[in-house]
């Protein structure tokens, strides 16, 4: 482990606390960062959208950009969007703002889908142009981008977008029934928050595939879970107060954990909503078709559950200490003990019982969904690559694919799944661990032949061309 975190985590430890979760319901609305000073209604309520529409999540908290989107076709990075006239958006009309939002057309050309126009093109006109007005209110920054995005062929024929946005835009249908309430959820859900771009698995061309809509997909390194109301597979035995507390606080006590990209979904962008948008969108998250996949979480039986050592935060700090300090020694000497392994590796973070420090977002990792799941892959690759913090300050976790071998990675992924999630048994084998490790993204047949397709399409017209001089040539030689 490295020294640095060895030191944070013993700082940690220092400010652990035993301090109850908070509930969503009793919470007041939280007051909105980066309100401009012109504090016109217009304006504040563009500074809203911004939020609820997570363009910082991207763009940055400063609205700079220059952070990488990674894609199957390589990294795309965000842009400057500050109103600096050199190299932000200063030059920009509202329709240029409404055609990047809606058609994905920026002045100087078509934009990737990485930026998600196919859901922001259900947007109101009016949330639109309080958008607009927002934007020219916030610093100009003139600065050059550090990065430029560079996709390997035919991806940088940008113009080719416009036949994909004409297959997968819009990319989300009005659903009939719904209540006034869950109407707004919806629109949260589509085309503010896009939800959907984690949480839809994509079809062959990278679009949303609408059947499977919100049941969970691959993101990297991350998945992002079924949250359809199914029972086994998705979220059928959370409350709507459950949903409005995870979007609130990033945390359901004893349930689930908001870490990765979720982990910045929360904290740009849901902890800002208001109440009555939250409870808008866990109603009508509650009113989506069910849809079963294989991704199964076992229910949490909090008997088996272990239970804080002791309240007082003095006796946690010795006890664990001296038993941290113990397991060390014992794998230092050889020792593969599970239990060992997980107090060495992990315990200065997560503590010795799994309850880990939640005031320094050192996450309690008892009872999570994450560690339930019958595929232990999302935990797998947590130890296998850490987990980066939401915002600058948050703490990460480091990865240990460098420190620690398959067979003591699954003999943690074990413990902790027996010990901390309840599990009865947990087999996960080395050979488990080596699969999830060199399983990369998951890329659609036509984005990962794309080149060779293309090329093929070259070589096919080239042939029928020839075909056609010589049968011209032909006809003419027999005349
Ligand atoms: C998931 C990441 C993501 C989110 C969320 C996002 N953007 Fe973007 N945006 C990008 C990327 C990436 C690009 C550059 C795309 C490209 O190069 O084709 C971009 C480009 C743009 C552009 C074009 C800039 C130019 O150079 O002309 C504008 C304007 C823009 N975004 C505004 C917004 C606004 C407003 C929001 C919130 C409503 C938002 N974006 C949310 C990723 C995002
Ligand atoms: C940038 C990608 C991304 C976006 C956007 C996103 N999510 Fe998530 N979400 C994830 C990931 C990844 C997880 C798994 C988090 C973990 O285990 O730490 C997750 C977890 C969840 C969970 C917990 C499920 C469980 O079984 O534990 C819920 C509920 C959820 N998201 C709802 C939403 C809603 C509602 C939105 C839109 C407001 C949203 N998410 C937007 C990626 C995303
Ligand atoms: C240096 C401190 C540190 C160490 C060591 C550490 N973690 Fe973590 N871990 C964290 C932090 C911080 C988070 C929360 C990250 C966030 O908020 O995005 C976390 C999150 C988690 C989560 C919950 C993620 C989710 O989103 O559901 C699990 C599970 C986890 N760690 C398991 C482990 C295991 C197993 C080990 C040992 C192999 C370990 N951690 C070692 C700091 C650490």
């Amino acid at each position: 482990m490295k020294p640095l975190s060895v030191i944070l985590s013993m700082l940690a430890i220092g400010i652990s606390s035993s301090a109850a979760m908070a509930e969503g319901a009793n919470l007041p609305d939280a007051s909105l960062p980066n309100v401009s000073p012109a504090n016109s209604e217009l304006v504040n309520r563009g500074a809203y959208i911004a939020r609820a529409a997570d363009c910082m999540a991207c763009h940055g908290e400063d609205y700079t950009g220059d952070s990488p989107i990674a894609t199957p076709m390589g990294d795309i990075y965000s842009t400057n969007i500050t109103p600096s006239k050199r190299y932000g958006i200063g030059d920009y009309t509202k329709d240029d703002l409404k055609n990047v939002l809606r058609k994905g057309r920026a002045p100087e050309g078509m934009l990737y889908p990485a930026m998600p126009y196919p859901s922001y093109s259900g947007m109101t006109d009016e949330d639109i142009d309080a958008l607009f007005a927002y934007l020219q209110t916030v610093p100009a920054v003139d600065e050059p981008a550090k990065y430029e995005t560079k996709l390997p062929f035919p991806f940088n024929f940008r113009i080719l977008m416009k036949g994909w946005n004409a297959i997968n835009i819009p990319s989300s249908e009005k659903r009939d029934g719904l209540t006034k309430t869950q109407q707004r959820g919806e629109y949260l859900v589509n085309n503010l928050e896009h939800c959907g771009t984690c949480h839809t698995p994509r079809n062959s061309t990278m679009g949303f595939d609408k059947k499977m809509y919100l049941s969970g997909a691959p993101l990297g390194n991350w998945h992002a879970p079924n949250i359809t109301p199914d029972e086994p597979s998705g979220i059928g035995s959370w409350s709507e107060q459950d949903i409005v507390t995870y979007l609130r606080t990033g945390e359901l006590d004893q349930r689930a954990y908001a870490g990765g990209p979720m982990g910045e979904a929360v904290a740009h962008s849901t902890r800002y909503l208001k109440n009555e948008d939250l409870n808008a969108i866990a109603s009508y998250l509650k009113a989506v078709p069910a849809v079963k996949t294989e991704d199964k979480v076992a229910a949490v039986n909090v008997s088996r559950l272990p239970s804080p050592i002791n309240e007082s935060i003095t006796h946690d700090l010795i006890a664990q200490k001296d038993s941290l300090e113990q397991a060390k020694k014992r794998v230092s000497n050889g020792s593969n003990s599970p239990e060992s392994l997980y107090l060495a590796a992990c315990g200065s973070c997560h503590g010795v019982n799994g309850y880990g420090q939640p005031d320094a977002r050192y996450a309690p990792i008892v009872g999570l969904s994450s560690i339930r799941r019958e595929k232990p892959d999302a935990l797998v690759n947590m130890i296998l690559h850490g987990v980066d913090g939401a915002t600058n300050t948050s703490p990460i976790m480091p990865g240990f694919s460098d420190q620690l071998d398959s067979e003591q990675i699954a003999g943690i992924t074990n413990y902790v799944r027996v010990n901390f999630a309840g599990l009865t048994s947990s087999e996960v084998s080395a050979a488990d661990v080596d699969r999830i490790a060199t399983t990369g993204v998951e890329k659609p047949f036509l984005i990962k032949y794309a080149g060779l397709l293309a090329i093929i399409g070259i070589i096919v017209a080239i042939i029928i061309i020839v075909f056609i001089i010589r049968a011209i040539l032909r006809s003419k030689r027999r005349r």
